[in-house]
Parts: C-alpha cells; structure tokens; sequence
C-alpha cells in the first residue's frame, strides 16, 4: 500500500485549511466540537475502511476540536508552536520511517544529531565534548541526565549499579531546589528516589534557590536548579552555585526546558550566565525551538557517563557509523526527531533563534506593562516570556471569572497557576506565531471580558 495522489492531496489540503483558521478559529474548540469526537468512540472495526476515509473522519471531526495551542493567541502551560519547516521536515522522516536506534537504520538522522549536537554545544556555549541526547521531553531528559549522574558517583565509588542494583547501593543525596518542576521529582521516582531522601532549598520569591540556604555539599550529591522557572522564568544563581558544587565534586543538573536556551538571546543572555558551568542541562526543543512533539535534549559534560548508562549491546546489533545513537538515551527504537531540530536550527540560524526567543520575551513585557495599566498587578520579574499576574484588588475569584469569560470569548487562553499561596493566572509566550496583532486581540479580550 502507498500514499495515493488522493490521499496526498488531501492529506495537504486538509492541513492548509488547518493552517488557514490559525488566526480566526476560537483558541479553545467550543464544547459541540468536543463532543462531536465521541464519534470515535465505536466498536473495533472488523473489516478495513479505505485509507482515505480514514483521513477524511480524522479532518472533519479532529480539526475543529484541536485546541489552537501553537497559534499566536494560546498563553497557556509554555508549549511553543511548531515552525513550518520543522512540520516539514517530521512529514518526511515520518515518510522514511527510519529507527534512529542504530546508524544503519537510519543514517541520515544519525548524522543530523551529530551535526545538531555539534551545533546546540557551540550555541550554549558548553564543553566542545558534551554528549546530547534526542528524548522525548524535558521529563525524559531530565531521567537521561541524572541517570549519568547516578552513574559517574557510583563509579566513581566503585559501584556498579548494573550489576548491584539500587538496593545494595550507596546512598546519594540530591539537594533540590524547592521551586524546582514537578517532573524532576517524577524522573527521580523513575529512578527509584522518593521525596524522603531528598533535601528541598528554600527560594526566594522569584522562585530562585537562596544560595546561602544550601546544605554541606560532599562528592555524593546531585544538585538541581533551573533556567527558567515554570511561573516566574527566573533563573537560579548558577555562577555561585557551581562554585560551591566544584569545591565539593558534587554534580549540578540544570532544568532549562524552556529557559536553557537563553544563550542564543542578544539581550537576555546575562541570565544563564555561568549555566555552562553546571555538569548536566535538560532542554525542550519542542517548546522554545518550536519543533512539533516529542522533542527535547539530554546534554551531559561527561560524555562517557551517558554512554555507560545506556549502551545497549545484543548480539544482533550493529555499531557502525560514528554515532550509535541509542547509547545517549533510555530507548532502542524511537523517533527520528533529530532531524527537525536540525531543520529548525537550519531555518533559523543563530540569529534567528536568539530574535525568536527575543521576540517573545519583548512581547511578554509589553503586555505585562498593558496589564499593569488597566488594572492588573505583576507578580512576577518579568525577565524572559513569563507573567505572573492578580487583579489590583486581590479578587481572586473575580480574576477566575474575568480569565473564564476570555477563555470562552475564544480569543486568547491564560492558564490558571498557584503562586505564592494564590490562585492566580499566567502568561506564556513562546510560539513564533504571535504577533503584537495578536496581543491587542488578547488585551481587548480582557478588557471586555472586566466590563461585562
Ligand atoms: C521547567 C520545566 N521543566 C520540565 C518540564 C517538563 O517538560 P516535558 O513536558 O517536555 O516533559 C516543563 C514543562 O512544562 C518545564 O516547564
């Protein structure tokens, strides 16, 4: 079976149409199209249905229920969009359908994520040596970096992990900022660590590890701070933290899903000055760089850890090629999603990169400053894309209903937080969809939806 000229003509159309109600379909799908998906729910289909049927049904009633998350106007959770030629280029690898796991199975992405680690290590700044890892997202890529971690202190206490297992292991303390992501925890629990063991930092109310809080720090410790915190977006004190870290021999995991790429911004880039300092870094590609999903990168300084962590090796596999890349992650198989971050990194060029990541931020402040005048507080430093913010009057559950009637105006999404013991709102910009137009559409949302 192959792709037909009806299917791929379709299948193209269909996307343009997509494309084309980006900016004037409602931001969230109303609930008739929600509901219209029940469709799917039927019984198992016992005889085949033509392929392009198939399409057709998934157009018809799955485009109207897509929530607009990589439009211009969707400020909610910090999901990037999706830039047209990383769309493109996922089409094609989708098309070959090539298993990165080893170099023969798939030889062009082998060499895209060369050339793409070679390319993300020069645009950071970090060690020339570093070992990058394709994950699926920050999640992954945080259980890929720690994971090396773990395996450097038990190697270097002359513990094999592999062969003891954690149960006999000796014990390893990570000292974890308080503010830090929820799925840092959850990829701590993949690896078998509960919350008892760990030791939480204070932070201040920008959500940053306060520095001289930190515990005595030995060769055992695994620190984790962040480039970007999930409300605020600010960015811990990585100059004085790995200065502490260095002296101990203890190892410092960054979480820079979104604000690890900061490096590339020509105004911002202060902020993660020293980052390069730390020995692990974990980043989203499928937010900031706005490649589609799954898509993120495991950056470790000690190359050798991430290799022995997770080689696989089978009496059937091949070790051709100058890269095997199933030894930088936890899976065999998976998807070749290399080759769009290569694609948007060729696309954008440096420049690019660092305007889009400008951009964004720029338009963050603007509309943090609109907000301030028509009767919002900030809550927040607004350094990069993030805004945290309350009415005036601290009426919290009149916010709910203001945010509510913006969300149901179709016209914009804020997300909903919890900061500093409130329940707040917050606004995320990180699609290079979204336009100072766009802004204005979202400002006059709220300000109608505050006379109603
Ligand atoms: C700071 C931070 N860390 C980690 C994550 C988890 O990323 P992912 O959903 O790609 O696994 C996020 C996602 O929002 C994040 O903002």
């Amino acid at each position: 079976m192959r792709f037909d000229d009806e299917l791929f003509n379709y299948v193209l159309g269909a996307a343009k149409e997509f494309e084309n109600g980006l900016d004037d379909n409602p931001v969230v799908p109303s609930a008739d199209n929600i509901k219209a998906i029940e469709i799917f729910d039927e019984p198992l289909p016992k005889g085949k249905t033509k392929a392009l049927d198939v399409i057709e049904l998934l157009h018809e009633v799955g485009t109207p229920a897509t929530t607009l998350s990589r439009g211009g106007r969707f400020f909610g959770f910090v999901v990037g969009g999706t830039l047209p030629v990383a769309v493109a280029s996922s089409w094609s690898t989708t098309t070959w359908d090539q298993n990165p796991a080893l170099t023969m199975l798939g030889y062009v992405n082998a060499k895209l994520e060369q050339v793409s680690q070679k390319w993300i290590v020069e645009l950071l700044e970090l060690p020339k040596t570093s070992a990058v890892g394709f994950v699926t997202g920050a999640t992954m890529a945080g259980f890929t970096a720690l994971s090396s971690a773990r395996h450097r202190i038990y190697k270097n206490l002359g513990y094999d992990l592999k062969v003891g297992g954690l149960r006999n292991a000796p014990k390893i303390r990570f000292i974890i900022s308080e503010d830090i992501h929820a799925t840092n925890i959850r990829a701590l629990n993949y690896m078998g660590y509960g919350t008892d063991e760990f030791e939480f930092v204070p932070v201040d109310k920008q959500g940053r590890v306060i520095v001289d809080q930190m515990p005595a720090l030995d060769s055992r410790c695994i620190i984790l701070i962040q480039a970007g915190n999930i409300n605020s977006g600010a960015f811990d004190d990585f100059p004085a933290i790995c200065e502490l870290a260095k002296k101990a021999g203890a190892w410092v995991h960054v979480d820079g899903a979104f604000g690890g790429w900061l490096k590339v911004s020509k105004t911002r880039s202060h902020l993660v000055k020293g980052m390069e300092q730390a020995d692990s870094w974990s980043i989203d590609c499928h937010k900031w760089l706005n490649v589609p999903y799954d898509s993120a990168i495991a950056i470790c300084r000690d190359r050798e850890a991430m290799i022995e962590t997770f080689t696989i090796s089978a009496s059937y596999l091949t070790t051709d090629g100058d890269r095997i890349p199933n030894n930088f992650t936890p899976e065999l198989s998976r998807r070749a999603r290399g080759v769009d971050v290569w694609a948007a990194l060729k696309h954008l060029g440096q420049d690019g990169f660092g305007e889009l990541i400008d951009r964004c931020s720029d338009h963050a402040k603007w509309f943090s400053g609109a907000l301030d005048k028509i009767g919002f507080t900030i809550m927040n430093d607004v350094v990069i894309n993030q805004v945290v913010f309350c009415l005036d009057d601290n009426d919290d559950a009149r916010l709910k209903d203001i945010m509510d009637k913006v969300a149901l105006s179709g016209k914009a999404w804020f997300g909903p937080t919890r900061w500093h013991g409130r329940d707040v709102y917050r606004m995320s910009i990180s699609s290079h969809e979204t336009t100072k137009a766009d802004l204005d559409v979202a400002l006059e949302a709220i300000k109608e939806a505050m006379e109603e």
